[in-house]
Formats: structure tokens, sequence, C-alpha cells
């Protein structure tokens, strides 16, 4: 796949730069942006996404998928098993935190923004947003639990290096989602699942409760177990974790 990489040093957000430049040019699937810095970085929801200038990977990459709505959980399991694969490749172990975090322990490494477009039920595109903690150390201190690979491997990390290592990995992952009939993404992103099994604190519709989380449907949907025995399904947004 190609991969034009266009580097800024400053932007308001990846995501919505390679989003204007999809409506003034018609980049190829595969264009990569890459920020040393931006002003306005985007998190789920209504979140923002901190990044010290030049230190963290800001990056956002252009697939046209053409696959059923229906699949677009795929989407965030197919990039959120690259950042492990890449990770994996520099020596550390990390978890998916449902829907699209990436930990190690109990500390956040990477967060993901998926923004796909629709042509009818079809997602035509999508923008995946990808900040990852490489060599930051001074998190400010409203961050909760981050980590960086520096802080991890105690040592600086070449960014292009780690860049390039990602982005193949996450290349080699996308090819798994146009495989039919295939669970195989799906199946690896369960293994891969943050507290899976393990009783929780959970919040919901301004409840708290405690549930053990059972796995996560081809829908996206998380299954957990409540301590009287029924099972709940939650779409993202719908409950957030206590811990
Ligand atoms: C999250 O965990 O809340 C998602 C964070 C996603 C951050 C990345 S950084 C590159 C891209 N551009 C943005 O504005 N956001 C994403």
């Amino acid at each position: 796949m190609n991969s034009r990489i266009i580097c800024l040093e400053s932007v308001d957000s990846t995501n919505v730069y390679l989003k204007n430049l999809c409506v003034s040019d018609y980049p190829e699937e595969g264009t990569v942006i890459l920020a040393d810095f931006q002003t306005k970085g985007k998190g789920q929801g209504t979140n923002t996404w901190h990044s010290s200038p030049g230190l963290n990977i800001i990056m956002s990459i252009l697939f046209n998928p053409s696959i059923h709505v229906s699949g677009h959980f795929s989407l965030s399991e197919f990039i959120s098993l690259g950042i492990v694969d890449m990770l994996n490749d520099y020596g550390i172990s990390s978890l998916i935190k449902w829907p699209n975090d990436i930990y190690v322990g109990t500390r956040k490494i990477a967060g993901i923004l998926v923004e796909n477009s629709l042509k009818g039920k079809i997602i035509s595109r999508t923008i995946a947003g990808i900040g990852l903690n490489v060599n930051e150390t001074d998190f400010p201190s409203n961050i909760p639990n981050p980590v960086s690979m520096k802080q991890l491997l105690q040592k600086s990390l070449d960014k292009n290096d780690v860049t390039e290592c990602l982005i193949s990995k996450i290349q080699f992952r996308y090819t798994q989602i146009v495989k039919p009939g295939s669970d195989l993404l799906h199946d690896e992103y369960n293994q891969l699942l943050y507290r899976k099994g393990q009783l929780t604190e959970f919040q919901s519709d301004s409840v708290t409760f405690q549930g053990t989380i059972i796995n996560v449907e081809n829908s996206g949907e998380l299954i957990v177990s409540k301590q009287n025995g029924i099972e709940s399904r939650y779409l993202h947004g719908e409950i957030m974790f206590k811990t």
C-alpha cells in the first residue's frame, strides 16, 4: 500500500488536517499525516489529547475499507492490534482496554480515534488517528495513568524507527480485515482484552457496579456479567471503567 507521508511541525489536529485534505485533494489510501505538535488534539468524545512537542507519535492514516457499516468495529480492532504488534517488537506487552485504548499494566500508552465516512451502508473512508507516548516523561497531572515507551524501556527511542514499525504493523493488520468470514482479528482482539474475566468496577447511567467482562461482540458491544449472573451488553459511551 502507498504510504505518502506528510510531516507537519504543528497542526490543530492530524485527523482534521487529513479530513480537509480529502476535500481539497484526493489523497491515496495509506496516506499518513505526522505532526510534532497539535494545538487541538482530539481524544475520544469531548476529550483532548496531550502530547509535548516532538516527543511522541501523533499520526493519522487514511483507509478506504469499503466494508459494510455492521463491520465498523473491525477497524478499531485492526488498528489496536497493529499498535500491540509494534509494542511487542520493542519487548512491551500490552492489552486493549475496550474499545480501543492500549494499556501496559494499568497505564495508558496509546489512544485511537477512528472517524468513518459512509456512502449508504458502506464505510468508504476511515481516518485512523493514533496518539502514542514514545519519549514523554513529564505528563500533566490531570492525565489518568499515562505511560511512555521511554518510561518502560528506560531509554529514549528513535521516533522515526517506531513510526516506521507502527505503519508497517498497521498495514499488515489491515490486510486481515478484508478476509471475508475470518474471525482472526476479532479473536485476537478478545484474547488481548484488558481486565477480561476479572471482577471490575464500572459505571453506567450514574450507577456504579461490579461486573466481569465476558467478551466483545463483532458489533463492538461489551458483554459484562453482573454479580447476579445477568449478562448485559453496552455500546461505546454507555459504560465507563471506574479503575
Ligand atoms: C483517546 O484515547 O482519547 C484518543 C486519542 C487519539 C489522539 C490522536 S493524536 C493523532 C490524532 N489526531 C487527533 O486530533 N487525535 C488523534
